[in-house]
C-alpha cells in the first residue's frame, strides 16, 4: 500500500515537472519595445497571472499595467491582455524557454468607425 502511495506521488511529481514551463511567480519578462510582464501566480496546470505594462512606441495605453493571464506548459505559452481604456484586446502565443519567449501576437480594436479591425506583429520577451 505504501509502495502504490510512493509511486502515485512519483508520478504526480515527473508529470508536474514535465509540464512545468519557464514562467515562474515573481519572474519579469521584458519585450524588444520596452513592455514589461510581471508574473505573479503560477498553478500546477501551468496557469499564470500577472500584470502586463504596455511601453511600446506606436500604441496607446502606455504606461499603465493591465491583468494579464495565461498558461505556459512546457515549452507552449499564451497570454492574453484586455487593454480596457484603449478597447483593444492582445493575444500572444509561441515558445518560452528559461532564455525567453519568441511570441507572435494578434491585437483586436476597432477602428473610428467602430469597425473590427486586427493587427498581427512579433515580441521577444528577455527576463
Ligand atoms: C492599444 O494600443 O490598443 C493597446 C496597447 C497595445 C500594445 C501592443 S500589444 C502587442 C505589442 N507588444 C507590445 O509590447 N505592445 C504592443
Amino acid at each position: 500500500m505504501n509502495r502504490l502511495l510512493l509511486a502515485a506521488c512519483l508520478v504526480v511529481g515527473l508529470l508536474d515537472t514535465a509540464m512545468a514551463g519557464a514562467v515562474t511567480p515573481g519572474s519579469v519578462w521584458t519585450n524588444q519595445r520596452g513592455s514589461v510582464m510581471r508574473i505573479t501566480s503560477v498553478d500546477r496546470f501551468g496557469r499564470f497571472r500577472g500584470t502586463f505594462t504596455n511601453n511600446a512606441d506606436g500604441f496607446a495605453c502606455k504606461g499603465t499595467p493591465y491583468p494579464v493571464n495565461g498558461t505556459n506548459q512546457s515549452i507552449q505559452i499564451t497570454f492574453t491582455v484586455n487593454f480596457l481604456k484603449c478597447k483593444s484586446v492582445a493575444t500572444w502565443q509561441g515558445d518560452a524557454q528559461g532564455f525567453g519567449m519568441s511570441v507572435p501576437w494578434v491585437l483586436k480594436y476597432s477602428d473610428a468607425n467602430g469597425k473590427p479591425q486586427t493587427m498581427t506583429g512579433f515580441d521577444f520577451f528577455g527576463q
